[in-house]
């Protein structure tokens, strides 16, 4: 690394050891020399040196002893050997007994202790009363160990690397509760190294750097010369809390956009609709199992939706005998008023197949997504609510493999590159397709697509041939969202949602 490279903050220390390039420079030292105030500021700049090879950084850890609690508080109020000194010097040889200790004022849990203290300091206890010393000159060596135990503690209050203290007065009081605490502290120096006194020191000048691009800064000329700020993105740096939308409404969002790119329009349609468009449009067999209460919520209001005679009539011949289709139908009795009962769609087809009927001769590629509903038991994969990616292509010479492209051009763009399809059947489709992705090595399949039958778009005008999709939307949450239970996403964990990433 070049000094061209260097911060500022390091021109400024470097400039400032070049001054005395043989010197082992002290934090203190630092900061002086370069008019700080803030260690980090030097311990920073001092890394960088260190880091380009131009200073040599010598740290040294040290342990640094202080007052614990019982310290602060022997410093205020004495030593409790001491305090029991006093007392017991200044009392009547009747009075030392360990009750009078009690009336003193001295605490039951200061007693013992206080007792032993007092025995290593060559009291005794002789028929239950505390007896001092015989000999006078003892007196005065108890006060002098007594003050320079307090004038230990005393030294300790800012603070004592431990190689500055006493070591017998540190082990006695290491032996002793909370009375001193000790943590490590590094002492750090840094000396110039040769690469660092071959750096001409014109090149130290701080330069402006800019670490903000602003209007106003790219409206003037100012930054021409600037130098800019590195910007450095592997540093720690703390997590936005900042809203944004739901994961299920980002995805969404995400899945329009990559419709949208790949040129399709969006449709939506209501949630309420009839059975027929849900499903005799679809050439769903009045009698099909899907169709059963047990299975799709069916309304009381509107229990019926009036459909125009003449689409009546023309899905009853589709259904009873095909139509003009060449198809022979379903047979049976087609019946209107199943038809026109009310229901929640049980899925976005019915918005494909009313775009349809609306614009049956014009080309189009559309696509929705939305909320289709089913009497599904709630479980780790199945909810009553959910909702389908939907979408079609209609034009001339539309075609079994186009379909399968625009699958894989989709999920491609979704992160999901593997994509196969397999055979399968839907009353309103033929080929029938399942869609299947690669997920961790397995085939999950997502959902249905395949060519609208005759029997589904002569009744609604088309000429051109539709390939038609329609896949679970939830399921692709659960892959995207690396889930493994989908009602994760309708339970409002906020400590899941802020950690989700943005889509
Ligand atoms: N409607 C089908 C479903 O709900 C999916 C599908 C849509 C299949 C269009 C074929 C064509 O699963």
């Amino acid at each position: 690394m070049g000094e061209s490279a260097l911060s500022n903050p390091e021109r400024r220390m470097l400039a400032a050891l070049l001054g005395n390039p043989d010197q082992d420079w002290s934090l203190d030292e630092v900061l002086s020399a370069c008019s700080w105030h803030d260690q980090a500021q030097a311990v920073g700049a001092g890394q960088g040196l260190a880091d380009a090879g131009l200073v040599s950084l010598n740290e040294q850890a040290s342990a640094v002893w202080t007052l614990g609690i019982e310290g602060e508080r022997a410093h205020a109020d004495g030593l409790l050997e001491a305090r029991l000194w006093n007392w017991l010097v200044s009392q009547p040889e009747s009075e030392r007994g360990m009750g009078d200790l009690n009336s003193a004022g001295f605490k039951r849990h200061e007693t013992g202790p206080g007792v032993g203290l007092l025995k290593g300091l060559g009291v005794k206890i002789i028929a239950g009363s505390l007896t001092l010393p015989e000999d006078a000159s003892e007196f005065s060596g108890v006060a002098d160990i007594l003050s320079a135990r307090g004038d230990f503690l005393a030294s300790l209050v800012e603070g004592m690397s431990e190689e500055s203290l006493d070591s017998s007065m540190l082990a006695h009081f290491k032996g002793r509760k909370d009375l001193i605490v000790s943590s490590e502290s590094v002492s750090r120096t840094w000396k110039v190294t040769e690469a660092g006194m071959a750096v001409d020191s014109s090149t130290l000048v701080e330069a402006t750097q800019i670490a903000d691009i602003t209007p106003e800064l790219l409206q003037g000329d100012g930054w021409r010369n600037a130098e800019f700020k590195p910007y450095d993105v592997n540093l720690e740096s703390a997590n936005p809390m900042t809203g944004k939308a739901h994961p299920m409404q980002a995805l969404i969002e995400r899945i329009g956009a990559i419709f949208l790119e790949m040129g399709f329009t969006e449709i939506s349609g209501d949630y309420v609709t009839s059975a027929g468009w849900n499903m005799d449009a679809l050439f769903i067999p009045q009698d099909h199992p899907a169709r059963e209460m047990q299975d799709t919520f069916y309304l009381d209001n509107p229990a019926s939706i009036d459909i125009a005679d003449e689409q009546l009539k023309s899905w009853q011949e589709i259904h009873e005998h095909g139509g003009d289709t060449g198809s022979l139908g379903w047979g049976g009795k087609f019946s209107p008023e199943i038809a026109q009962r009310g229901l929640l769609r049980t899925h976005t087809t019915v918005n494909t197949i009313r775009h349809l009927a609306k614009n049956p001769k014009e080309p189009c590629r559309v696509f929705s997504v939305g909320r289709v509903f089913r009497k599904e038991s709630i479980d780790r994969t199945h909810l009553p609510e959910f909702h389908q990616i939907e979408g079609i292509i209609m034009e001339p010479g539309a075609c079994l493999p186009m379909l399968v492209t625009t699958l894989k051009t989709f999920y491609a763009k979704m992160g999901y590159p593997e994509v196969r399809v397999r055979p399968a059947y839907f009353p309103y489709t033929e080929p029938s397709l399942e869609v299947e992705i690669k997920w961790r090595g397995e085939w999950l399949e997502l959902g249905g697509a395949g060519i609208f039958r005759p029997e589904v778009t002569e009744p609604l005008g088309c000429s051109a041939p539709v390939c038609a999709w329609g896949m679970g939307l939830e399921r692709l949450a659960m892959l995207v969202l690396d889930l493994d239970d989908i009602r994760q996403l309708y339970i409002s964990d906020l400590e899941w949602l802020r950690a989700q990433p943005i889509l």
